[in-house]
Parts: C-alpha cells; structure tokens; sequence
C-alpha cells in the first residue's frame, strides 16, 4: 500500500486528508506534519491519522504532498531536502510554485507533480489541474489523478498552462460567489427578505451546474432553451449585454492569469544564472 504523507494539515491539506480517508485509504497509511502541537492532536482525535516530524515523514512515505502556503515554503525545503531518500514522489499544491523549484532544491531525480486546486476540495468538489516535473512518470501522474480523484476532479495541463488555471479554476469560485452575491442583492432590491434571495439563487446555481455537468449541454443551448421570444430572460440578457458583462469576465479573467504570471516570476529570480 502506498504510504502518503500531507506536509501542512491546514484547510486544503486536511481536505485531501479526509478525502483519502472517505475514498477507503486506511489511517496508517497516511501521515501529516503540523507546526501546532494542539492543531496536530485535534486531527489525530478526528481521523485517528498519526502525526509525524518533516523527516519522519519524508523517510517513511512514498508519496509527499506539499500543502503549505508558497510564502512558507522554502524553510520547509531546507528540511526535507536532507531527509528526503531518491525515489520519493513529491506532490506541490502550492500555487504558483514551478517544479523547477523543487527539483533544483531536493535530491537529484526526485519526480514533481504540480497541482492546482481550488477551495471546493473542502467539500471534496475540488477541481484539480496537475503537471509533471522533468522527473514525473506517467505513472506517476496516474498516482496524483487517483489521489485527488478522492477530492474532486482532476486533469492534466501542461505546465505552462498552470497560470491560466489559477485564473480559470483556481480563482474561478470567488467569480461565482461574486456573481451569486450580486444576484441576492437584486433580489434585496426587488423586496425580497434576503434569506429567501439566497435561497432562490444558490439552488438556482447548484441547478445550473448540475445541468452544465450532468446533463451534458452546451452553456449555448442550456441558456437558449430558456430564452423565450420577447420573454423575461432575453430582457435581462440585453442589459447583461449593455454593461459589456462577458467582456468584463473575459478581462478579469486576463488579469488574474498576468498576476499569476507576476508572482511565479518571484520563483524565478532565483535560479541559479
Ligand atoms: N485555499 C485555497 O483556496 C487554495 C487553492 C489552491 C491552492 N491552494 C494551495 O494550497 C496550499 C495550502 O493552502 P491552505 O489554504 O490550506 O493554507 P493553510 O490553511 O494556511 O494551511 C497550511 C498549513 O501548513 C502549515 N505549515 C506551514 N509551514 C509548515 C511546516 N514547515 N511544517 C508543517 N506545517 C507547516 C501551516 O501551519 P501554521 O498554521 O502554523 O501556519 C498550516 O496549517 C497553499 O500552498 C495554497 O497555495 C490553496
């Protein structure tokens, strides 16, 4: 049985952790490190998973999965660097950090997979994009698709891709509660209590990607089939349309890709010439 070892139970971390769980993973197959000695013992009374140093961990499983924040990485490099035996699979999920990081500061060879995934792994709906290292097998990637297959969706991009994912899927959850909230608001506006209001849309949304994933439509047709001649909802489009909406989508979209782009660029400043 493959041992997995999650570096940093924090929100994502211990989502996959209990994701791994659910998806029939026994506890002694899965270890965790934490930095606070009362946050590790409220996950080992939950999952009844043991918690281990980062050298324990690195040494004894075979696959690491990487979940600190980006800004707390490169201590945590510097420990498991000396710790971490050759044929290891480390699995970053952090954003924005290139593989070339981790291959240029752990063991020679050592197999990177990058992920990108977004908060619904909290409720294991995560949409998650991965891309192999210089070292990653196929196999390996096959490893990363099972595991977090346990916590949502997963595909493969290639690497350059990753910074338009984080603008698509990474970000595109805060896009939809930005659009659900301005969607409660006019119904605030058209005197609607506003419990009701969320209701009515949240279950409006949960619907609607129900239709676009299970039903298998095309937004296109999905959207035309309840746009009626001279009907409600082409009234609403027409305004959705004047604001320049889809356009404003599209840029911000554009925009969160650049800030990607600007914030890996960190990483690379300190390659080696
Ligand atoms: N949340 C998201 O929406 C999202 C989406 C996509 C990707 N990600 C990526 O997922 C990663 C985790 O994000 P998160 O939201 O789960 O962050 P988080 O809740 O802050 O979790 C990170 C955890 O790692 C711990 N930690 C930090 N350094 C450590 C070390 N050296 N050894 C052991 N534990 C350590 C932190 O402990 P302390 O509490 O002591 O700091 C914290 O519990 C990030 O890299 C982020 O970029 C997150």
């Amino acid at each position: 049985m493959t041992t997995i070892a999650v570096l940093g139970a924090g929100k994502i971390g211990e989502s996959l952790l209990s994701g791994l769980l659910k998806a029939g993973r026994a506890p002694s197959d899965l270890l965790f490190t934490e930095r606070f000695p009362t946050r590790a013992a409220e996950l080992t009374k939950t999952y009844g998973i043991t918690h281990a140093d980062v050298a324990d961990a690195v040494q004894s499983a075979d696959v690491i999965v990487v979940a600190v924040k980006p800004q707390d990485i490169e201590p945590l490099l510097d420990e498991m660097a000396p710790n971490l035996p050759s044929g290891k699979l480390v699995v970053s999920l952090c954003a924005g950090l290139p593989t070339k990081l981790f291959e240029r500061r752990l063991p020679e060879s050592t197999a990177v997979v990058r992920v990108m995934p977004n908060t619904p792994m909290l409720v294991g709906e995560a949409m998650s994009a991965i891309s192999g290292g210089a070292h990653a097998s196929d196999a390996d990637l096959a490893l990363v698709e099972e595991l977090l297959g346990s916590v949502g969706m997963v595909v493969r991009v290639p690497e350059s891709q990753q910074d338009a994912v984080t603008a698509l899927s990474g970000s595109g959850p805060a896009y939809f509660f930005y659009l659900v909230e301005a969607m409660i608001d006019a119904g605030i506006l058209l005197g609607i209590p506003r419990a009701t209001a969320a209701d009515l849309i949240v279950q409006s949304a949960v619907g609607a990607a129900a239709m676009l994933r299970e039903g298998g439509g095309h937004p296109v047709m999905l959207r035309e089939a309840v746009t009626s001649p001279a009907g409600t909802t082409i009234a609403g489009i027409r305004e959705l349309e004047k604001h320049g909406v889809r356009a404003a989508l599209i840029d911000a979209i554009e925009a969160a890709r650049d800030r990607s782009v600007e914030l890996g660029k960190a990483h690379e400043d300190d390659e080696p010439a």
